[in-house]
């Protein structure tokens, strides 16, 4: 049986699992860095390459003991290079690079975005490609044409935040805690989701295939506190209206994302999404979401919330790359920009 360490130190969580051929996970860790971050109210890069240095050994340590597993039982080290925060994924890259030499195994590289789709593949046990591949997350929200695990075809996706982004703002505006998308929707359950009629870009059945959060952030801002400077603090506004804009942000939000994975299956054709990235464990979104495919007679797999966030489980789309033959040397660097 063939054995893959797989890691992932993209942005703020720093992760390793052992993954056999026929995509079981042995053992797995993700050592997060949320509380860390919170009182910056988003990722500091140079705090969180940081982290990952700390980290990165023990996480990979932690993934073999609880695998049961030696190193020499392995067959290849996989890492993401791309796309990423430069530091974290430098610090990630290092460690694959060392261990592939010192234990004498091949080099995988993957792709964070077509790992996040392929979480899907490895979730739901059967066969997912052909699909449109959607990747929601803090920061990106990108659709691909995927004909097969390997080939991932950009289609379209924001000209300015992603949505995860947006949460983390608006969270931030409602003195809500780090990471936003969670803390929302735990407030928004208490909201009316039609007190506020927040702007909903693109969503008219002729618009390109791409999404807008800014002016849904600044609609925000405004309704919570006029233009100009806010004079108040956010600790200051009542519970009721900050339940109430955390509801409507989040309906308007998910309107958009709903909307266009519809647009996306009509126009490719294709009878299978696959979705990943953190906004995807949205209870929500999920919900609406299965709705809309049922509607469209189409096969909707989303990953469960644990592998929607980042994590290496989803780095098993390696298994794929070691069949395909698509290993690198150790001059591999990392491609922090967003690949399309
Ligand atoms: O995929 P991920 O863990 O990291 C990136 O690659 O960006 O996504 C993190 C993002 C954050 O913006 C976070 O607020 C959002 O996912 N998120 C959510 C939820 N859980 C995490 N957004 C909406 N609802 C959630 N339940
Ligand atoms: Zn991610």
């Amino acid at each position: 049986m063939l054995k893959f360490l797989t890691m992932e130190s993209t942005c703020d969580e720093t992760a390793a699992a052992i993954i056999t051929e026929d995509l079981q996970v042995l053992g797995e860790v993700v050592a997060s860095q949320e509380s860390l971050h919170r009182r910056f109210q988003g990722v500091v890069p140079e705090v969180a390459a940081r982290q990952h240095v700390q980290a990165i050994l023990p996480v990979i340590d932690l993934a073999l003991r609880k695998a049961k597993c030696d190193p020499q039982d392995l067959t290849a080290v996989a890492v993401a290079n791309t796309p990423g925060l430069a530091g974290s994924l430098l610090v990630g890259l290092c460690a694959a690079k060392s261990l592939a030499w010192a234990w004498d195994l091949p080099l995988i590289a993957i792709n964070h975005l077509h790992a996040h789709v392929y979480a899907c593949r490895v979730a739901a046990g059967v066969e997912v490609f052909p699909c449109v591949g959607f990747i929601v997350s803090g920061g990106h929200s990108n659709f691909y044409r995927c004909d097969d695990p390997l080939t991932f075809q950009y289609l379209g996706g924001t000209i300015d935040d992603a949505a995860g982004e947006a949460f983390d703002k608006v969270a931030a505006m409602l003195g809500l805690e780090f990471p936003g998308g969670p803390a929302i929707s735990r407030v928004a359950m208490r909201g009316n989701p039609r007190a506020y009629d927040y702007p909903r870009p693109f969503t008219h059945r002729d618009d390109p295939l791409k999404f807008s959060f800014s002016g849904l952030k600044t609609a925000v801002r405004y309704s919570l506190y006029g233009q100009g400077r806010p004079t108040i603090d956010p600790t200051q506004l009542d519970p009721q209206q900050v339940a109430d804009v955390a509801a409507s942000f989040q309906q308007a939000a998910i309107d958009c994302l709903v909307s266009k994975c519809c647009q996306a299956i009509r126009e490719t054709g294709l009878r299978t999404l696959c979705v990943g990235g953190g906004v995807a464990a949205n209870r929500l979104f999920r919900s609406q979401l299965e709705l809309a495919m049922k509607q469209l007679d189409a096969t909707l797999w989303i990953a469960p919330p644990e592998l929607c966030t980042d994590n290496a489980v989803m780095g098993a789309i390696a298994v794929e790359k070691y069949r395909a033959g698509r290993f690198e040397s150790l001059d591999l660097d990392i491609f922090p920009g967003l690949e399309r």
